[in-house]
């Protein structure tokens, strides 16, 4: 492929907004996204929560450029998404499924981006893919294969391929399944570490309500495919809305089982 003329070196020093309008997204005839409206605002950790199969994971691909919406608009400051990177603006995800190559090592997951678009030598890249290995908790794994890890070690080393590009915007899907309480801790305080020591605005998909509190700035609740609430954790925690209520703090009620 041929040298591209950017260089992850030449980075943007300032957060982005991210400006979603009235979009709509429907696979055949299951209409999944309803009319979505949000604003996030830069260097904001911004928290989407809500049940499985309400259009989260959909609604963080329009905002990645993976799919465009049916109608509506986004834009990343003033550009349209694009997660190729050599657009203006420098987007990572951290996919659901970690989304790593089976055939490929930690290190060349990790340094893919750069080695493809040959956007640094072979040595920049080896230091750069443990420096961002070292910033998830992670050393001395760059020759092991994803099959060799964890589920929590492979959804560390996913994150460490988003950083690699010095993104503006990290989008992560569901950044803690997977991981035991104390690693998810980590990723929760890594996630707003990033967001202290870099210009970087953050999405997160996420069921998990203790990483929602400890770090998010603010929180939308999606449900069926369109936000019913958006506000600070406390708000939204507060919300008398029984939808909301009922997901947000649901627990085990064993009284009406019967055998
Ligand atoms: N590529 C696709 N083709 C057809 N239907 C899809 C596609 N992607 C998602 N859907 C449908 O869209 C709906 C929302 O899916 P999505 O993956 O966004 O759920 P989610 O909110 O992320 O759920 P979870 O919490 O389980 O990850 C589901 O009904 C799903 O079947
Ligand atoms: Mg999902």
């Amino acid at each position: 492929m041929a040298r591209q003329n950017i260089s992850v070196d030449q980075k943007k020093e300032h957060a982005v907004s991210v400006r979603i309008r009235d979009v709509y997204k429907s696979y055949g005839d299951h209409l999944v996204l309803k009319g979505i409206n949000l604003t996030i605002e830069p260097g904001e950790i911004f928290a989407i929560m809500g049940p499985s199969g309400s259009g989260k994971s959909v609604l963080l691909r329009q905002v990645a450029g993976l799919e465009i919406p049916d109608q509506g608009e986004i834009r990343i400051d003033d550009h349209a998404p694009d997660l190729t990177c050599m657009g203006e603006t420098r987007v990572g995800m951290v996919f659901q499924s970690g989304a790593l190559l089976s055939s490929l090592t930690v290190e060349e997951n990790v340094g893919l981006f750069l080695e493809e678009h040959r956007l640094k030598s072979r040595e920049e890249i080896r230091k750069t893919v443990s420096d961002k290995l070292r910033t998830v908790g992670l050393e001395g794994v760059e020759s092991k294969y994803p099959s060799e890890l964890s589920g929590g070690m492979r959804k560390r080393v996913s994150i460490a391929r988003a950083l690699v590009i010095e993104p503006q915007l990290i989008l992560y899907d569901e950044p803690t399944s997977e991981l035991d309480p104390v690693s998810a801790v980590t990723i929760g305080q890594e996630i707003y570490r990033l967001k202290k020591s870099m210009a970087i605005t953050s999405i997160m998909v996420t069921h998990d309500r203790q990483l929602v509190q400890g770090v998010a700035d603010r929180v939308a609740v999606i449900y069926d495919g369109k936000i019913i609430a958006v506000g600070t954790p406390d708000e939204v925690w507060k919300s008398q809305n029984p939808k909301i209520r009922d997901f947000l703090h649901i627990n085990f009620n064993l009284d009406n089982i019967s055998l």
